[in-house]
């Protein structure tokens, strides 16, 4: 496995795969690795004949300067579960490499990138669909894969492909999840033992809200039967709740008519964990 750190190493990596008519799929990580990302990994193995992971804490999508110094890292760790996973090439930039002195340009979905996470953390979807064009600019993979853990996310990339007319297909993975349901994320490491017990209600409402859906509910149904579970937990507090059309993330009113995401974050004290289900009316 190569581990290259400047842009040149990667792209001459890169480089000898093309020269051996060999396609490559790229898995976009802020790394402090888990199962969920390494499902994108063994998904990358089956599309395409060459695996590059990025592995880079991006400055630009974390508002406070203290959220960015409490991310988790372990790049030893990280490594060493890529090697196993057969990973051709690993990009770990600095800072520096990415984002050289004077940079200023952005991309940005301009509505997307407002709306519901984009609201309550400005900027942040600037800087993911900035730091991942810059990925694609790099690397010009042939795919490119995203967990549907994090819905907006992936659908503010899809956008970004779609508009800019970027040659690079995008692979969505379903959420991996713990025994109980769990989504697996890196924030888990920080719930408490009681509190870890207690996550398990995002994935309980979100069971509720489709068993709702699919017998007919409205929008308010659903609303309120998620309000009700997440309520039933004391230890968790409802921090976001939006009901939306699938694709466009439009909000709806009255009864679904289509493939509608349901995305929902919880507070537990001060760790925010996020689950999202798309449910069909039935
Ligand atoms: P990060 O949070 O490290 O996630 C990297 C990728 O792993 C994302 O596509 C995310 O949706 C996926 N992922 C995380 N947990 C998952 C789970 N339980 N099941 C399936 N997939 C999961 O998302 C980012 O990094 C950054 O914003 C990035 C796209 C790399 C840009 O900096």
């Amino acid at each position: 496995m190569n581990i290259c750190q400047t842009v040149e190493e990667i792209r001459a990596e890169v480089r000898g795969y093309r020269a051996a008519g060999e396609q490559v799929a790229l898995v976009p990580t802020m790394g402090y690795l888990h199962a969920g990302h390494m499902r994108l990994v063994e998904k990358a193995h089956q599309i395409a004949d060459r695996v590059i992971v990025w592995v880079f804490v991006n400055p630009t999508q974390f508002e406070r300067a203290d959220d960015l110094a409490a991310y988790p890292r372990d790049l030893e760790r990280d490594l060493s579960m890529l090697r196993d996973a057969e990973v051709d090439a690993v990009f770990t930039p600095d800072a520096g490499e990415i984002y050289p002195e004077g940079a200023e340009t952005i991309v940005e979905t301009t509505r997307l990138a407002g709306m519901l996470h984009g609201a309550v953390r400005p900027g942040h979807f600037r800087g993911v669909t900035t730091v991942v064009a810059k990925f694609f600019n790099i690397i010009q993979p042939d795919f490119a894969l995203f967990g549907e853990k994090d819905y907006q996310q992936l659908q503010v990339i899809r956008r970004m492909v779609r508009d800019l007319h970027m040659p690079v297909e995008i692979v969505p993975v379903p959420t991996v999840r713990e025994a109980d349901g769990l989504a697996m994320s890196s924030r888990n490491v920080r719930l408490s033992a009681t509190d870890r017990k207690a996550a398990i209600v995002l994935s309980r409402a979100l069971d509720t809200a489709e068993r709702t859906a699919k017998e007919g509910g409205t929008i308010a149904g659903l609303r309120d039967a998620i309000e009700r579970v997440v309520a039933s937990e004391p230890r968790g507090e409802l921090a976001g709740l939006d009901i939306v059309r699938a694709e466009s993330l439009e909000e709806i009113d009255g009864p679904l008519d289509g493939p509608t995401a349901i995305m929902i974050s919880v507070n537990f004290g001060d760790v925010m964990l996020i689950d999202q289900r798309v449910v069909t009316p039935g």
